[in-house]
C-alpha cells in the first residue's frame, strides 16, 4: 500500500470537479453554494476535517459531472480563499484553477435589505462589491459580512 492509497479517503472521480483545500468547516457551505442538497441526484463525495499537507485539516468536495460557474468560484474565493479547484476528465486532473478574491460577485447572493430593488418582483441580478469589511450591494449599499454570506446564498 502506498502513502497515497493510505491517505485516500474518498475515491477518485471520473469526470467533474474536486474542490480541495477548503477551510475546515466550509464543505456544507460549499454544497449550499452549489445548490446541492441531494435531491438533484448528483454524485457527490464530501470529506470534512481530513488531514492535509498544507493545512492542519481541510474539507474537500467532489462533484461528478459538474463544473463551477464563475459566480460560484467568486463566492468560493471569499468563503475559502485557500481552496483549489481541480477539473477532472477521465480520471485525470486536466486543469487546476487557483482562485482569486474577486472585485464583485453576481447572481449568487440575495440582498438582506427588504427594500432593495433586487428583492422586488422584477427579477434583477444581484451584484455585490467585495470589500475588506464585507460585500456591499451595488444597488442599496447594504453590507453583507463574510460570516453572513452563507445565509444569503440564493440556492438555485
Ligand atoms: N482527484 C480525484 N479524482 C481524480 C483525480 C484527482 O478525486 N480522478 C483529487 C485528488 O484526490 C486530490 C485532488 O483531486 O484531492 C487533486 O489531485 P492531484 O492534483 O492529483 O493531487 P495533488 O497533487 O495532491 O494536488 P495539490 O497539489 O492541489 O495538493
Ligand atoms: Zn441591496
Amino acid at each position: 500500500m502506498t502513502d497515497t492509497d493510505r491517505e485516500l479517503r474518498v475515491s477518485k472521480i471520473r469526470n467533474g470537479t474536486v474542490i480541495d483545500h477548503l477551510t475546515a468547516g466550509q464543505a456544507l457551505n460549499v454544497l449550499a453554494l452549489l445548490g446541492i442538497d441531494g435531491s438533484g441526484g448528483e454524485t457527490v463525495s464530501v470529506g470534512m476535517n481530513v488531514p492535509s499537507d498544507t493545512l492542519a485539516t481541510k474539507d474537500i468536495v467532489k462533484v461528478e459531472d459538474r463544473e463551477l460557474s464563475q459566480s460560484e468560484v467568486d463566492v468560493l474565493a471569499v468563503i475559502s480563499p485557500e481552496a483549489t479547484i481541480n477539473i477532472i476528465r477521465d480520471y485525470e486532473v486536466i486543469e487546476k484553477q487557483r482562485i482569486e478574491r474577486p472585485e464583485s460577485v453576481e447572481g449568487v447572493l440575495s440582498c438582506p435589505n427588504r427594500n432593495c430593488i433586487t428583492t422586488g418582483d422584477e427579477p434583477i441580478r444581484t451584484r455585490f462589491a467585495v470589500l475588506e469589511e464585507g460585500l456591499r450591494c451595488h444597488y442599496c449599499d447594504e453590507i453583507v459580512r463574510e460570516s453572513e454570506i452563507t445565509s444569503h446564498l440564493t440556492v438555485t
